[in-house]
Protein backbone atom coordinates (compact mmCIF):
# COMPACT_ATOMS: atom_id res chain seq x y z
CA UNK A 1 0.00 0.00 0.00
CA UNK A 2 1.44 3.32 -0.54
CA UNK A 3 -0.34 6.70 0.06
CA UNK A 4 0.70 9.11 -2.51
CA UNK A 5 -2.47 10.71 -3.19
CA UNK A 6 -3.12 12.11 0.27
CA UNK A 7 -3.82 15.48 -0.59
CA UNK A 8 -5.45 17.90 1.71
CA UNK A 9 -5.95 21.79 2.25
CA UNK A 10 -6.02 22.64 5.94
CA UNK A 11 -8.85 24.40 7.22
CA UNK A 12 -6.40 26.02 9.74
CA UNK A 13 -2.58 26.11 8.58
CA UNK A 14 -0.15 24.45 10.81
CA UNK A 15 2.41 26.80 12.28
CA UNK A 16 5.85 25.36 12.09
CA UNK A 17 8.53 27.76 14.20
CA UNK A 18 12.57 27.09 13.52
CA UNK A 19 14.99 29.13 15.37
CA UNK A 20 15.06 31.70 13.03
CA UNK A 21 11.98 31.42 11.10
CA UNK A 22 8.53 30.58 10.87
CA UNK A 23 6.48 28.17 8.12
CA UNK A 24 2.46 27.48 7.21
CA UNK A 25 1.66 24.38 6.51
CA UNK A 26 -1.02 24.28 4.00
CA UNK A 27 -1.91 20.82 2.52
CA UNK A 28 -0.89 17.64 3.75
CA UNK A 29 0.62 16.22 0.44
CA UNK A 30 2.14 12.98 1.66
CA UNK A 31 2.58 10.13 4.21
CA UNK A 32 3.79 7.28 5.62
CA UNK A 33 5.15 5.34 8.61
CA UNK A 34 6.46 7.93 9.96
CA UNK A 35 4.45 11.17 10.00
CA UNK A 36 3.30 13.20 7.58
CA UNK A 37 4.69 15.72 5.35
CA UNK A 38 2.67 18.90 4.35
CA UNK A 39 3.16 21.29 1.70
CA UNK A 40 4.31 24.70 3.63
CA UNK A 41 5.03 28.42 2.91
CA UNK A 42 8.14 30.71 4.60
CA UNK A 43 7.68 33.75 5.83
CA UNK A 44 10.13 34.54 2.84
CA UNK A 45 7.35 33.22 0.74
CA UNK A 46 9.13 30.20 -0.53
CA UNK A 47 6.99 27.18 -1.13
CA UNK A 48 8.90 24.53 0.12
CA UNK A 49 7.76 20.82 2.07
CA UNK A 50 7.67 19.86 6.12
CA UNK A 51 8.15 16.30 7.40
CA UNK A 52 6.22 15.76 10.75
CA UNK A 53 7.09 12.83 12.86
CA UNK A 54 4.27 11.60 14.49
CA UNK A 55 3.86 11.72 18.26
CA UNK A 56 1.64 8.68 17.94
CA UNK A 57 4.18 7.06 16.56
CA UNK A 58 7.08 8.90 18.03
CA UNK A 59 8.93 5.99 20.56
CA UNK A 60 11.90 6.78 21.66
CA UNK A 61 13.56 4.86 18.71
CA UNK A 62 11.93 6.40 16.21
CA UNK A 63 12.73 9.80 17.74
CA UNK A 64 15.88 8.55 17.19
CA UNK A 65 15.94 7.31 13.88
CA UNK A 66 14.10 10.70 12.83
CA UNK A 67 17.07 12.80 14.39
CA UNK A 68 19.70 11.00 12.33
CA UNK A 69 17.38 11.11 9.28
CA UNK A 70 17.47 14.76 9.72
CA UNK A 71 21.08 15.62 10.70
CA UNK A 72 22.22 13.38 7.84
CA UNK A 73 19.59 15.35 5.69
CA UNK A 74 21.40 19.05 6.93
CA UNK A 75 24.26 17.60 6.02
CA UNK A 76 23.87 16.63 2.71
CA UNK A 77 25.50 18.14 -0.43
CA UNK A 78 25.09 15.37 -3.26
CA UNK A 79 22.30 16.29 -6.05
CA UNK A 80 20.57 12.94 -5.53
CA UNK A 81 20.15 13.23 -1.95
CA UNK A 82 17.60 14.89 0.10
CA UNK A 83 18.88 18.00 1.71
CA UNK A 84 17.40 19.21 4.56
CA UNK A 85 16.92 22.97 4.99
CA UNK A 86 15.25 23.57 8.64
CA UNK A 87 13.97 22.12 11.60
CA UNK A 88 12.24 22.60 14.89
CA UNK A 89 9.95 21.21 17.53
CA UNK A 90 6.33 21.46 17.19
CA UNK A 91 4.23 20.65 19.85
CA UNK A 92 0.53 18.99 17.75
CA UNK A 93 -2.59 17.92 19.67
CA UNK A 94 -1.11 18.18 23.32
CA UNK A 95 2.38 16.31 22.05
CA UNK A 96 6.15 17.18 21.34
CA UNK A 97 7.28 16.53 18.24
CA UNK A 98 10.07 17.65 15.62
CA UNK A 99 9.67 18.58 12.06
CA UNK A 100 12.20 19.20 9.26
CA UNK A 101 11.83 21.62 5.92
CA UNK A 102 13.34 20.34 2.78
CA UNK A 103 12.47 21.66 -0.62
CA UNK A 104 8.93 20.25 -2.12
CA UNK A 105 8.91 17.87 -4.78
CA UNK A 106 6.64 17.34 -7.61
CA UNK A 107 5.71 13.91 -6.80
CA UNK A 108 7.80 10.26 -5.62
CA UNK A 109 9.01 8.02 -8.31
CA UNK A 110 5.95 5.42 -7.62
CA UNK A 111 3.58 8.13 -9.36
CA UNK A 112 6.66 9.06 -12.14
CA UNK A 113 6.27 5.32 -13.21
CA UNK A 114 2.71 5.69 -13.51
CA UNK A 115 3.27 7.92 -16.66
CA UNK A 116 5.26 6.25 -19.45
CA UNK A 117 8.79 6.67 -19.02
CA UNK A 118 11.28 6.49 -22.15
CA UNK A 119 13.65 4.37 -22.13
CA UNK A 120 16.21 6.70 -23.04
CA UNK A 121 14.91 8.73 -20.01
CA UNK A 122 14.91 5.63 -17.86
CA UNK A 123 18.33 4.99 -17.66
CA UNK A 124 19.68 8.35 -16.73
CA UNK A 125 17.18 8.37 -14.27
CA UNK A 126 17.85 4.67 -12.86
CA UNK A 127 21.76 6.11 -12.39
CA UNK A 128 20.71 8.36 -10.47
CA UNK A 129 19.17 7.05 -7.59
CA UNK A 130 22.39 4.77 -7.55
CA UNK A 131 24.48 7.84 -7.66
CA UNK A 132 22.30 8.48 -4.25
CA UNK A 133 22.16 5.30 -2.98
CA UNK A 134 25.90 4.75 -3.12
CA UNK A 135 26.45 8.44 -1.21
CA UNK A 136 25.36 7.46 1.16
CA UNK A 137 27.03 3.92 1.67
CA UNK A 138 30.26 6.35 1.02
CA UNK A 139 29.36 7.95 4.27
CA UNK A 140 28.88 4.14 5.49
CA UNK A 141 25.10 4.91 5.91
CA UNK A 142 22.93 1.93 4.27
CA UNK A 143 19.60 3.15 3.19
CA UNK A 144 17.16 -0.14 3.48
CA UNK A 145 14.29 1.33 1.89
CA UNK A 146 14.89 2.48 -1.27
CA UNK A 147 11.23 2.03 -2.72
CA UNK A 148 9.87 4.74 -5.29
CA UNK A 149 7.73 6.47 -2.54
CA UNK A 150 10.85 6.89 -1.23
CA UNK A 151 12.46 8.76 -4.18
CA UNK A 152 10.97 11.93 -5.36
CA UNK A 153 11.26 14.06 -8.53
CA UNK A 154 12.75 17.64 -9.44
CA UNK A 155 10.90 18.08 -13.03
CA UNK A 156 12.59 20.89 -13.62
CA UNK A 157 16.15 19.39 -14.04
CA UNK A 158 15.16 15.71 -13.94
CA UNK A 159 16.03 14.70 -10.89
CA UNK A 160 16.05 12.31 -8.93
CA UNK A 161 16.95 12.46 -5.26
CA UNK A 162 16.73 9.90 -2.69
CA UNK A 163 14.84 10.19 0.55
CA UNK A 164 13.24 9.20 3.77
CA UNK A 165 16.47 7.36 5.81
CA UNK A 166 13.73 6.46 8.44
CA UNK A 167 15.02 3.18 9.00
CA UNK A 168 18.37 3.44 7.09
CA UNK A 169 21.63 1.93 9.20
CA UNK A 170 23.48 4.49 10.77
CA UNK A 171 25.44 2.50 12.86
CA UNK A 172 28.17 2.38 11.25
CA UNK A 173 28.53 5.87 11.35
CA UNK A 174 30.22 7.19 15.02
CA UNK A 175 28.57 10.51 14.87
CA UNK A 176 25.32 9.34 15.66
CA UNK A 177 23.26 7.65 18.75
CA UNK A 178 22.86 3.47 18.67
CA UNK A 179 19.74 2.49 17.78
CA UNK A 180 18.16 -0.47 18.99
CA UNK A 181 19.00 -3.60 16.52
CA UNK A 182 15.95 -4.43 14.39
CA UNK A 183 16.73 -7.03 11.78
CA UNK A 184 16.37 -5.73 8.28
CA UNK A 185 13.41 -8.04 7.56
CA UNK A 186 11.05 -6.26 10.38
CA UNK A 187 12.08 -2.54 9.16
CA UNK A 188 11.50 -3.31 5.29
CA UNK A 189 7.50 -2.24 4.26
CA UNK A 190 5.54 -4.37 2.30
CA UNK A 191 5.45 -2.38 -0.84
CA UNK A 192 8.87 -2.44 -1.39
CA UNK A 193 9.43 -3.84 -4.86
CA UNK A 194 12.48 -4.17 -7.23
CA UNK A 195 13.75 -0.64 -8.03
CA UNK A 196 13.98 -1.62 -11.85
CA UNK A 197 10.02 -2.51 -12.39
CA UNK A 198 8.41 0.36 -14.64
CA UNK A 199 11.58 1.15 -15.93
CA UNK A 200 11.74 -1.00 -19.26
CA UNK A 201 13.18 -4.02 -20.22
CA UNK A 202 16.96 -4.26 -20.41
CA UNK A 203 17.71 -2.23 -18.02
CA UNK A 204 21.42 -2.97 -16.87
CA UNK A 205 22.06 -2.10 -13.12
CA UNK A 206 25.27 -0.16 -12.72
CA UNK A 207 27.99 -2.18 -11.25
CA UNK A 208 29.38 0.16 -8.36
CA UNK A 209 26.78 -0.09 -6.51
CA UNK A 210 24.10 -2.76 -4.46
CA UNK A 211 20.69 -1.90 -3.96
CA UNK A 212 20.28 -5.17 -1.06
CA UNK A 213 18.68 -4.03 1.82
CA UNK A 214 19.78 -4.84 4.76
N1 LIG B 1 9.82 16.99 -0.22
C1 LIG B 1 8.74 16.38 -0.66
N2 LIG B 1 8.04 16.88 -1.72
C2 LIG B 1 6.92 16.27 -2.16
N3 LIG B 1 6.40 15.14 -1.62
C3 LIG B 1 7.05 14.60 -0.58
C4 LIG B 1 8.24 15.17 -0.05
N4 LIG B 1 8.68 14.40 0.98
C5 LIG B 1 7.80 13.39 1.07
N5 LIG B 1 6.81 13.49 0.15
C6 LIG B 1 5.68 12.57 -0.02
O1 LIG B 1 5.30 12.09 1.26
C7 LIG B 1 5.43 10.67 1.33
C8 LIG B 1 5.89 10.26 2.72
O2 LIG B 1 7.18 10.84 2.96
P1 LIG B 1 8.34 9.96 3.62
O3 LIG B 1 9.51 10.85 3.88
O4 LIG B 1 8.59 8.75 2.79
O5 LIG B 1 7.66 9.58 5.01
P2 LIG B 1 7.65 8.23 5.86
O6 LIG B 1 8.97 8.20 6.59
O7 LIG B 1 6.52 8.40 6.79
O8 LIG B 1 7.50 7.09 4.89
C9 LIG B 1 6.39 10.30 0.19
O9 LIG B 1 6.16 8.98 -0.28
C10 LIG B 1 6.06 11.33 -0.87
O10 LIG B 1 4.93 10.94 -1.62
MG1 LIG C 1 8.64 6.74 3.20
Amino acid sequence: MHQEAVVAPLNTPIEFVSTFTRYAGTEVIGEGGTGRVYKATSEAGDILAIKVLDPARASKDRRRRFQNELTFGLRNEHKNVLTVLDHGPIRLAGNDTSFYVMPLYVCSLRKLLQTKIPKTTALPLFTQILDGVEAAHLQDIVHRDPKPENILFDSKDNRLVVADFGIADFSRRTCTRPLRRMTGHALRTLSTQPLSSGFGEGTQRSPRTSLRLG
